[in-house]
């Protein structure tokens, strides 16, 4: 799939289809468990990340937080939708909820397997109520 600029008003599928392409970069060869993330961007950008494991195991990093750097690294500090894949569907871990309370403001967060069948639909403030900062 085509990465840069699409559409605004994309379908909620179209952006978990390039967290399925993010989910397949992933360096998890420790724990066999593949996440892909990809953020549509304000001004149309989709950035993805993957989760990147190390020997080291606490060097480690989440899908959300490689994407969400990635992005503000270059300059992107306003988002439109974050999509998130793995195996399980899994919901994002503490660390990455925090960093997308901080940073993401309050858009919507799909979280999906990886065949864009078991799909859900949160907001930060489901995933993570109460927050600190
Ligand atoms: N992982 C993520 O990428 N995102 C999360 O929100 C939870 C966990 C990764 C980290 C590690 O590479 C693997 O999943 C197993 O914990």
């Amino acid at each position: 799939m085509e990465k840069g600029k699409i559409k605004l008003d994309m379908k909620e599928i179209e952006l978990v289809k390039h967290a399925i392409e993010a989910q397949r970069n992933s360096q998890s060869k420790y724990s066999n468990f593949p996440v892909g993330c990809a953020i549509l961007c304000h001004d149309g950008s989709i950035v993805y990340g993957c989760n990147i494991e190390s020997a080291v195991y606490p060097s480690t990093l989440c899908a959300e937080r490689v994407a969400i750097y990635s992005a503000l690294s270059q300059g992107i500090t306003e988002f439109k939708a974050i999509a998130i894949v793995s195996n399980n569907s899994a919901k994002p871990c503490g660390s990455c909820r925090q960093i997308m309370h901080e940073y993401l403001g309050d858009i919507p967060i799909y979280i999906s397997d990886s065949k864009g069948k078991e799909f859900s639909t949160h907001f930060i403030e489901d995933l993570l109520p109460y927050p600190f900062g």
